[in-house]
């Protein structure tokens, strides 16, 4: 077969979304399709992340199957968190059907874990492009991910409900937040619905100090406290809270840090506590704006370093700027809250 140059009309795409869902994956996929379709280039939709060039599991996509989903939350992809590594054969079958199915290119969507396998499928000579995707905000190379803020707006709304409550009761609420072990998440939520108290995984708490805290404004008649605390937080000098099971890319599956918290405050002050776990729900809504747009500009992007030749790149947001960065440098090492904005949760602290 006469090998098709990237820059021929007839190029055949693939998109995989890969990891947590979050809200702007199917506005990227928009996106991709969109600009694709410009090139006159065809689109195929990898289902189930990499999954689907395990078992081959594919859709054709055309602009009017995406126009109306830049809204819309989840993926019409599906996703999974299957490791090509973890599988006999795994990358040389992925790399086979990849050729069965003709693609000349692949654009992976995905968190640190998706983007790993891309780079190592980029040096068995996969060409691939990378976009970041995560609700935990946490991938080194890139000043925001799409889902983020999606993230953190359904989570403010809930904090505020959960502060209205706990002030009609003079109850602390404690809200356990995802995020993993980077604690991006919980303090902008935090900050935004004016949290009494925040916790996060880039500083391990301390019992006595939470408690003393709470004391002391009950002291000054402030008797309802809201807390918002990372699923990835921790008691100083301890493990964090996991419900024991592990992923294909060895991710312990977190939780149950705020209701340890919950019983060692009450065990100490007696005080009325209920906790609520901010989880799924937060990265299963709409997209925000800013995620829309971001996520439009992520696919736009990706789809201009195909036709560039850039394989092994993954796009980035920069300042307000598109730009793009190794899938190597990408997946490097995982961004955790900046001591600047630590220092700001801790100010409106009180
Ligand atoms: O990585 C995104 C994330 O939502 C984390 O915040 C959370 O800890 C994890 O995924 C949950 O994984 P699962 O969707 O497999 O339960």
């Amino acid at each position: 077969m006469q090998r098709k140059s990237i820059c021929d009309p007839d190029l055949k795409i693939g998109i995989l979304n890969g990891g947590g869902d979050c809200a702007g994956l199917n506005a990227v996929t928009r996106a991709v399709v969109k600009r694709a379709e410009e090139y006159g280039w065809e689109v195929i939709g990898i289902r189930h992340g990499w999954d689907g060039l395990l078992n081959v599991d594919t859709m054709k996509l055309t602009y009017k199957d995406v126009r109306n989903l830049i809204n819309t939350g989840g993926t019409i992809l599906k996703t999974s968190r299957t490791n090509p590594s973890k599988r006999p054969n795994g990358p040389e079958t992925v790399l086979e059907n990849v050729k069965k199915l003709g693609l000349d290119a692949l654009i992976g969507v995905g968190g640190d874990d998706t983007l790993g396998v891309a780079a190592m499928l980029y040096k068995k000579g996969l060409k691939i492009v990378g976009v970041p995707k995560t609700m935990d905000n946490d991938l080194s190379s890139t000043d925001f991910t799409f889902g983020f803020d999606s993230a953190v707006e359904e989570a403010t709304h809930e904090i505020d409900s959960l502060k209205t409550t706990g002030e009609s009761h003079d109850r602390i609420m404690i809200a356990e937040v995802f995020g993993r072990h980077a604690g991006w998440v919980a303090a902008y939520s935090g900050i935004a619905s004016g949290a009494n108290l925040i916790i996060l995984p880039e500083e391990p708490f301390d019992m006595d100090e939470v408690v003393s805290f709470i004391k002391k404004r009950h002291e000054r008649g402030e008797k309802a406290t809201m807390i918002v605390l990372a699923e990835g937080a921790t008691l100083k000098n301890s493990k964090t809270f996991d419900q024991g099971k592990v992923d294909e890319f060895g991710h312990v599956r977190l939780g149950g840090i705020g209701e340890f918290l919950a019983g060692e405050i009450e065990k100490r002050t007696k005080y009325d506590i209920r906790v609520a776990v901010l989880a799924h729900q937060i990265r299963g809504g709409q997209p925000t704006a800013f995620d829309r747009v971001l996520s439009t500009r992520f696919g736009l992007a990706a789809v201009d370093l195909v036709k560039e030749g850039k394989f092994g790149m993954m796009v980035s947001l920069r300042g307000t700027m598109i730009t793009s960065v190794s899938l190597e440098e990408s997946t490097a090492k995982q961004r955790t809250v900046d001591p600047q904005l630590i220092a700001v949760t801790k100010q409106v602290s009180y």
